[in-house]
């Protein structure tokens, strides 16, 4: 429970699905999750531009840019990597109420709380997008030059390595980053959303 006492819930006029039908498409929260270095902030970048394309009104959440602003007072022990997507996820739910397309790109390590933004939406505004990809793949790849520093000691408690990270087991959609290039991931996530009407491309 929060610490706000004599509080009260003021409906707005305007309705979600009033939202959705100005935009043409639907809300959704494609929520990336998978190791650093898999992939998800380079696909989340190429799918946000993809959709803007589209005329879909889109937005990026990205974990690192996240927190230079509203999580910069969280670090990465359990109870902070909770507290920054639990307030994500708030973020995203005002997002899909207000009718766009939001695609975040956070670890997410705990499937406990990957699961409570899943229960925090309306159902069908949750899409988890699993990036799998090897330890050994990501450690070669190591866009920031972190998995080195972490394995000369300069960095503690990092996801696949000393820290623990919970793959989805029932994730919407799976993507071998290994395998699949940017653009492949892009499509696969782009086919979803026309097969299951969250977007329609033939009207716009
Ligand atoms: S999460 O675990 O809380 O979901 P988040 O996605 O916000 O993590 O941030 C992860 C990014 O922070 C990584 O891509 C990396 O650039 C950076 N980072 C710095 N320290 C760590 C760490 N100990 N574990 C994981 N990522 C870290």
């Amino acid at each position: 429970m929060g610490k706000s006492k004599h509080i009260t819930w003021h409906a707005s006029e305007v309705t979600k699905s009033e939202r959705q039908q100005r935009n043409q498409h639907k809300s959704a929260v494609i929520w990336f999750t998978g190791l650093s270095g898999s992939g998800k902030s380079t696909i989340s970048v190429a799918l946000e531009k993809a959709l803007f394309a589209q005329q879909v009104h889109t937005y990026r959440l990205d974990g690192d840019n996240v927190r230079h602003g509203l999580n910069q007072n969280l670090g990465f022990s359990p109870e902070d990597r909770k507290e920054n997507i639990r307030r994500i996820g708030e973020v995203s739910k005002l997002m899909a109420d207000a009718g766009l397309v939001t695609v975040t790109a956070f670890i997410s390590p705990y499937k406990a709380d990957r699961d409570a933004v899943r229960h925090l939406l309306d159902e069908a505004d949750f899409i988890e997008v699993y990036t799998a990809c090897s330890l050994t793949e990501c450690e070669v790849r190591d866009p920031k030059g972190l998995y080195q520093k972490v394995r000369s000691g300069e960095i503690a408690e990092f996801t696949g390595v000393n820290a623990p990270y919970e793959a989805p087991t029932e994730p919407e959609i799976i993507l071998d980053t290994e395998t699949l290039t940017v653009e492949a991931s892009v499509s696969k996530i782009l086919d979803y959303l026309q097969k299951h009407q969250y977007i329609n491309t033939a009207q716009v």
